[in-house]
């Protein structure tokens, strides 16, 4: 159960005021909010232990070390990750995705094929291109259906013996559908592929397992997990971040350096060069502890009768059509009102202190399979409220008035 008004009072934003009214944020999907003992969790590092980690005997370097290492065993236990060390802080969802895209360059041949999905992130396709123009690979695209759903049928086709790689997010950043990652994982396995799951927007809904899941490559952002922004993770099996090699050049992914040779450092830190976020990782290890004390089952149950009672609401305005209706959906609504432009609707909605997205959602495919230029999107997170919703549907009302 989400005790409402206590989860709320963890947050300081939501009693700001923007353009004189309360804030609603519906805008969750792009970054979350962050509660004050993740705010606490910053300003406790800058105003106790900052300092460089791996690299001092003193005293506050080692309790920065303990500290951002104590947050990656946070990492692990969450994702439940076998080994630490297979579990890489990054910068973030695309950070962690090009690691592994520019790693594998020396690992394919001309005409091998990597498949990704139609409902992809820019963040997840746009890599996986450079990987081919860099290799001589073939894209394919699992396409998708009007509910936007995968159409997994087409997935049995594209699949064989030249499939190297696939690359799929759990949940679609655009229209919220969770897609069936067990079977894309497994019927991978089966031909030989690897399989990197973009989970950035999964992680703020789902917890997840990555040995249970068997997936090779599990990657996210700590911002959409009530984290700071610059910071995320790649999970990768050990062989095959063994496999890879490093992605930057630098401090501390070394094991010996020589103008003539160098060696590189063990897992994690031959991914980890230079000077990391190490405030931003800390912090990281305080969001997860929130969001599991909060526990993932009751923020799915809470967000997902948000997300009913928010479809019902909005599908009683005229025009309104909702893309995006698979059964299997986070709490993300994209939709239009009949013929007027996304952003037109969110400017007059932010003036009534209304936060959403409008726009493609940095996934044009699925705006183009659609033929529309974007969509408004409505994104829940468990800190919503069903008043917030009327809000936004009196403030849709209007600016419907007002546009047409
Ligand atoms: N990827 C983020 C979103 O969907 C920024 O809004």
């Amino acid at each position: 159960m989400i005790d409402i008004d206590k989860v709320r009072a963890d947050f300081p934003i939501l009693k700001e005021k923007v353009n004189g009214k309360p804030l609603v944020y519906f805008d969750n999907a792009a970054t979350s909010q962050k509660p004050q003992v993740v705010i606490d969790s910053i300003v406790n590092y800058y105003s106790t232990i900052n300092s460089n980690i791996h690299r001092g005997v003193h005293t506050l370097s080692q309790k920065a070390t303990d500290a951002y290492e104590a947050a990656r065993l946070k990492v692990q236990q969450h994702f439940n990750a076998k080994n630490s060390y297979e579990i890489i802080l990054t910068a973030g969802t695309t950070h962690s995705i090009n690691i592994v895209a520019t790693g594998f360059t020396s690992l394919l041949n001309k005409g091998d094929e990597i498949i990704v999905s139609a409902l992809e992130h820019h963040s997840n396709i746009v890599p996986w291109q450079m990987l081919c123009e860099r290799t001589g690979a073939i894209l394919k695209v699992i396409p998708m259906n009007l509910e936007g759903e995968l159409v997994m049928s087409e997935y049995d086709n594209l699949l064989s013996n030249k499939t190297k790689l696939v690359f799929v997010n759990h949940v679609s950043n655009a229209l919220g559908t969770i897609n069936p990652i067990e079977e894309i994982i497994e019927k991978a396995h089966n031909i030989g592929a690897a399989v990197l799951i973009d989970g950035a927007q999964s992680c703020p809904h789902i917890k997840p397992n990555v040995q249970a899941l068997n997936v090779d490559f599990y990657v996210a952002s700590a911002h959409k997990l009530c984290g700071p922004t610059g910071v995320g993770v790649l999970y990768g099996k050990e062989e095959w971040l063994n496999k890879l090699p490093p992605y930057q050049g630098g401090g501390e992914m070394i094991k010996k350096v020589t103008f003539e040779k160098t060696t590189y450092a063990d897992l994690p830190h031959k991914f980890e060069a230079g000077t990391p976020n190490i405030c931003g990782g800390i912090a990281f290890g305080t969001a997860l502890d929130y969001m599991n004390s909060i526990g993932f089952d009751n923020i799915a149950a809470y967000e997902h009768k948000l997300l009913e009672y928010a479809t019902k609401r909005l599908l009683e305005i005229e025009d309104l059509k909702i893309y995006g209706t698979s059964k299997n959906k986070t709490a993300v609504i994209s939709f239009n009102i009949g013929n007027i432009h996304p952003f037109d609707i969110g400017s007059i909605i932010d003036k009534l202190g209304i936060a959403v997205r409008t726009g493609h959602h940095c996934a044009q495919p699925i705006m183009d399979f659609y033929k529309i230029p974007g969509t408004i999107r409505a994104s829940f997170s468990f800190y919503n409220t069903f008043e917030e919703i009327d809000s936004l549907i009196s403030a849709l009302t209007k600016a419907k008035m007002m546009l047409s």
